[in-house]
Parts: C-alpha cells; structure tokens; sequence
C-alpha cells in the first residue's frame, strides 16, 4: 500500500495564541488536499485555541514536546494525558533544538517514544547530521546510531505507525536546502535500516519526512523522491506558502 504523505509544521517558539488562530483561519481553505496528512506542531500555549481553530478540517495538531511522566512535581513540563486531553494527536520528539540547546540525549528521546506510544501519541522521531558531521563523511554512521538508540525497545508495529524526519541541522533555518538527491539518499539509508532492524514491511510501512528549509518552490521535486514521504517544515509553515507546500501535487 501506497505510503500517505504527511506535511507537518513545526511553528517552534513563534505565534502568540491571538497569532495562532489567525494563522489556522489564513491556512483554513490553503490547506485542503485529501492526498496528505496535515499537522500544525505548535507551542504548548496555542494548543487549546489551535485545537479549537482546525475543528471538523483536515488539520491534525501535534505538540513540540511533552515529559515522560503522567504528572507531579516537574515544573515547567507538560504531560501527554494533558495532551491527550486537549486533543493532540502527534508529538516532535528528539528535535537537533531539544538536542543541542536543551541537551536532550537519545536516552531521553527513546523513553520519551516510548511513552508516546503507550500513551496514544504519534511520535514524529527527528534525526539529522551536523554540518561537521556531513562534511567530515560520517553523518550515515550517526543517523543510523541514532535511530538504533531512539528506537530500542520499540516494535515493529510500533514503527510502521512512526513517522522519522530527517533533518540535517546544516539545512534548518539557514536557506540551504539539502538537494533532492541528498534528502533522498539518507531517507532511503533511514528506510535500509529499518528492514534490518526490523523486516522489509515495517520498512514499507514507516513514513520518512524531510525536514530544513522546505518551501513552496523546492517542496515539489523533494516530495517526488521515492522514500521522501513528507516534509516537517518551520519557516514556511507560518505563512500562507504552507498551503502550497501541502498541495505540491496539484
Ligand atoms: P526550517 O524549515 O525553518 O528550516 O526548519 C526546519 C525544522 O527544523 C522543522 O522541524
């Protein structure tokens, strides 16, 4: 079966909840297309009123991060029966920022997939190389390390519901997009690698997204690429140009 598209914003630390639900009703009629899963990731303050803003529309809403733990004495964090609760459906877990600012490690990252799938959410897994890394000619070494510790523990039918974005850290925010070809490269060697970890049909089955300066004009030849099944994109998905990238088949 044909793998669904799935285009995603990740809104970070942008739009205020009065910014939040003007954007939804700008993107309303822009984001329409049957063809893909559409998710808004937004900060946890623009949750309820998002949620609120894309009722009975295409949109699903997804967190930017949660804790493990159902409740108690962790000040400053959110859980996922809170976000359960408020009618999230999908979660960012393991952003290169949550990474390197935050010094989240991929012990924390693998509990924190784990805790997604017992609680109901659906983990969007993110992973990516330095430009270091890239350039020194290790980043396929990394990225595989790094899936095998983010998903230890996790089963296969765990992983054909998990979506993985590659987001080479060189590519967010900067402008610089990863070319087709590049993208491709690693989201198949994602792909690869889960057929070794696990078998050839949660391999078929697990949506790898693409992620780093993805935008209307360079959404189109990416999203064409055979194991690029969708975008996970910050910049453009807080304008109007979002909806173009959702509907880049059309
Ligand atoms: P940009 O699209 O702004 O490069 O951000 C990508 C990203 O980090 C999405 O999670």
């Amino acid at each position: 079966m044909a793998r669904k598209k799935i285009i995603a914003g990740n809104w970070k630390m942008n739009m205020t909840p009065t910014q939040a639900v003007e954007l939804c009703a700008t993107l309303k009629d822009l984001v329409k297309n049957d063809d893909v899963d559409v998710v808004y990731c937004v900060p946890a303050i623009d949750i309820v009123p998002v949620v609120a803003a894309v009722k009975g529309s295409n949109v699903k809403v997804g967190a930017e991060n949660f804790y493990i733990e159902d409740k108690g004495a962790f000040t400053g964090e959110i859980s996922a029966p809170m976000l359960i609760d408020a009618g999230v459906e999908y979660i960012i877990i393991g952003h290169s920022e949550r990474r390197d600012i935050f010094g989240e490690n991929d012990i924390l990252i693998n509990a924190k997939v784990k805790k997604a799938f017992a609680a109901g959410l659906k983990p969007i897994l993110c992973c990516g190389e330095s430009l270091a890394l890239r350039k020194a000619g290790t980043y396929k070494e990394w990225i595989s390390r790094q899936i095998k510790w983010d998903l230890s523990g996790i089963t296969a039918d765990q992983v054909k519901n998990l979506v993985i974005a590659y987001e080479p850290i060189w590519a967010i925010g900067t402008g610089e997009t990863a070319t087709a070809e590049q993208a491709q490269e690693v989201c198949k060697l994602i792909r690869d690698y889960i057929a070794e970890l696990y078998d050839a049909d949660t391999a078929a089955a697990v949506r790898i997204q693409y992620g780093g300066s993805m935008n209307a004009g360079n959404a189109a030849e990416l999203l064409a690429m055979p194991d690029i099944d969708g975008g996970l994109i910050g910049g453009a998905s807080l304008k109007a140009d979002f909806g173009k990238i959702v509907n880049y088949n059309k």
